[in-house]
């Protein structure tokens, strides 16, 4: 079993739980054309306050309503954007007026939701964006929806990076004292992505040696991504994105902890018009897949401008509920196998735990090289019924076995979930 270096952060629990939830909301989701839209559509800052921000009123919001959606789905911890690009901020935030508390919404509408999804028995992290398209001192530059302004040389003159750093770190400081999450999930850089005379933004910009100091020192415990333009070891968890990995992920060679973010569309905001929904299977072995390779998947959701959660994105939750309602065991405080997956099947173990998942259903026979006489006893996760290790005499005439073969001998119909998973009891751990 490969095991990542220890790092500063705890993520003990954060292995075991796996799944988590994370959720883009802002004054995009109004626009509800991807959290983008003002970069890619340069609106600028001044437009884009005056369109959305008194308009930002989610009366239907209930993060009590998000919570019980997100458990029900399985999934242990969230991670909402405090604050995206575009600079808004859903807490009462001292030190800015761009913030949900100024809007129609009228309050802190951060406070609630860690209450809420605390309350369920989950755990809470932020995401807090480095880049910041409403800041005064945020320089112009690549995304920056001024970048193709003609005065944008003569208005980045006046802004200053060291004032907006400083900004980030007193802001990053209100979110670990007031709240205290478990997670912080900075997001990100760019040094080497210039655009014109305009340079990309990294470690000086953000002064990101400074931020690591403060963050460590305020929340020791507390889970840093990696994507704060820092040596790898200063992360806990290492982010791809809109990936799925095939093998445990590895950086300098090294296997860290990971955890691969997703959408259920393509879009992390809200997007009205955007179709290209994962299927219920899809959805289901990015999971597995995820987890098989010590992984953790991290699935988002971008509730609408009146604060719901659209009915596709409840509907694809209710993908997740149903499956993990019967198959968690195979998930929770499960890793990579070192034994060999059969073909179209993944596997995740817990101990003397193997979980084998069935892609594509074999008929009858699922041979499974080398746990000949390494296997106790064998069961669905979904109805608990037994599976016979050992074919008919007949049949296994015919299968040319090897002799450490285990022969998992199934019905000819597919149970009745998207993936079966059928549990080894393993009379010693070890391959
Ligand atoms: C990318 C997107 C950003 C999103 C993030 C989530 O950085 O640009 O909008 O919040 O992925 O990982």
């Amino acid at each position: 079993m490969l095991t990542p270096q220890p790092t500063q952060g705890d993520t003990a629990w954060f292995v075991h739980d796996r799944f988590g939830m994370f959720i883009h909301w802002g004054l995009y989701s109004l626009a509800a054309r991807h959290e983008w839209v003002q970069s890619r559509e340069k609106i600028p800052p001044d437009e884009y306050q005056a369109r959305y921000f008194p308009r930002f009123d989610p009366q239907r919001y209930d993060p009590r309503e998000w919570a019980r959606l997100a458990r029900q789905a399985g999934m242990k911890y969230a991670v909402i954007t405090a604050k995206h690009h575009e600079g808004f901020c859903l807490w009462d935030s001292q030190f800015t007026d761009f913030k949900a508390t100024n809007t129609p919404a009228g309050r802190d509408l951060l406070a609630p939701f860690v209450e809420a999804f605390r309350a369920e028995g989950l755990r809470v992290g932020f995401y807090y964006s480095l880049l910041d398209w409403h800041h005064p001192d945020f320089t112009i530059d690549v995304y920056h929806p001024l970048r193709d302004h003609p005065a944008a040389a003569r208005l980045n003159r006046g802004r200053k990076m060291t004032r907006y750093a400083e900004y980030v770190r007193n802001q990053v400081a209100e979110l670990l004292t007031r709240f205290q999450p478990d997670i912080l999930w900075c997001d990100f850089s760019y040094p080497n992505k210039t655009y014109k005379n305009f340079p990309g933004k990294g470690r000086k910009d953000w002064e990101s040696e400074k931020l690591h100091a403060l963050i460590r020192e305020l929340s020791p415990r507390i889970l840093l991504n990696n994507r704060l333009d820092l040596p790898p070891e200063l992360a806990d968890v290492h982010t791809p994105e809109q990936v799925q990995p095939t093998e445990w992920v590895r950086v300098d060679g090294r296997p860290v902890v990971w955890e691969a973010c997703q959408t259920f569309s393509g879009s992390w905001g809200y997007h009205r018009d955007e179709e290209s929904w994962k299927s219920p299977g899809q959805l289901i072995r990015m999971l597995i897949n995820t987890v098989a390779c010590g992984g953790n998947l991290l699935m988002n959701v971008g509730p609408t401008a009146l604060g719901t959660f659209d009915p596709r994105a409840v509907a694809a939750l209710g993908v997740y509920r149903d499956w993990m309602a019967l198959h968690a065991d195979s998930i929770y405080g499960c890793t990579q196998s070192d034994f060999p997956a059969p073909q179209d099947c993944r596997l995740t173990q817990n101990g003397n735990r193997l979980y084998v998942h069935i892609y594509a259903w074999p008929f009858r026979a699922l041979i499974l090289r080398g746990l000949g006489e390494r296997v106790e006893y064998a069961r669905f996760l979904h109805d608990g019924s037994e599976v016979q290790i050992r074919p008919p005499v007949w049949e296994a005439e015919q299968l040319s076995l090897r002799p450490d073969d285990l022969v998992l001998w199934l019905p000819v119909k597919q149970p009745d979930v998207i993936v079966p998973v059928i549990e080894l009891t393993l009379k010693d751990a070890r391959p």
